[in-house]
């Protein structure tokens, strides 16, 4: 099975566990980067039967209609029953990295409103612990270089990601080097750093449910 099988697999598989929860009034939290873009695909067949969708990205905003699907802006929503998303990395307790994409800080505001976050991923996604893949961290322009000599501070070795700004009009760094032993603590670290946006941890607020592709099948797994 290739991956790209397999993101296909897990999108469906997400699909089936929603399926029987949709109605006419809700809303569908909706990722970014392409094991997503593999979810709004199988979700659209299912497109009247349910009001619409929040996305966490532009890129995923135009996919949706693209699909038929309403697009709402979150403040005109009360309430989104579940969010499915990608990710870079998971680990045994379901923290997450998040960001490849660039679409972090829509998708941590996104996953923090929904009621259950549904990560979707293939196997090549599942680590120990949380660094091999680099930590996306969003920043204002000007904090540029006052962020990345922070993170040198902490032991990870920034790379701007030259050429992106991200739909908020930021860039973006992304950490190399990290061993993240404790998430949470990390998170909260860097979420008190003047400058930074977002960073692409996902540990405050985990995954609910991973559902992990395999050539073998589909896998729930629960913290
Ligand atoms: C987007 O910013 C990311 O958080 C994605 O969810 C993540 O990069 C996973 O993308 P793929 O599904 O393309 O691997």
């Amino acid at each position: 099975m290739t991956q790209d099988e397999m993101k296909r697999a897990v999108a469906q598989a997400a699909v089936e566990m929603i399926a029987k929860r949709l109605d006419k009034e809700m809303i569908v939290g909706v990722g970014t980067g392409s094991t997503a873009n593999c979810f709004i695909d199988e979700l659209a067949k299912y497109s009247d039967r349910f009001r619409g969708a929040v996305a966490s990205s532009e890129a995923t905003a135009v996919r949706l209609r693209q699909q038929g699907i309403e697009v709402f802006d979150l403040n005109q929503v009360d309430r989104i029953e579940v969010y499915v998303d990608g990710a870079d990395e998971f680990d045994p307790r379901l923290n997450l990295i998040k960001g490849g994409g660039g679409a972090l800080t829509r998708e941590k505001i996104v996953a923090a409103v929904a009621e259950q976050f549904i990560c979707i991923v293939d196997q090549t996604k599942q680590v120990e612990i949380l660094g091999n893949f680099p930590l996306p961290i969003e920043v204002i322009p000007m904090a540029r270089s006052y962020i990345a000599r922070e993170l040198a501070k902490l032991g990870g070795q920034p790379v701007y990601r030259s050429g992106f700004v991200t739909d908020n009009g930021n860039v973006i760094l992304d950490v190399q080097d990290l061993e993240i032993l404790d998430p949470k603590t990390f998170e909260k670290h860097l979420n008190g750093l003047v400058g930074i946006v977002t960073n692409g941890l996902f540990a405050l607020r985990p995954a609910d449910v991973v559902l992990m592709a395999t050539p073998e099948g589909v896998q729930t797994l629960r913290a």
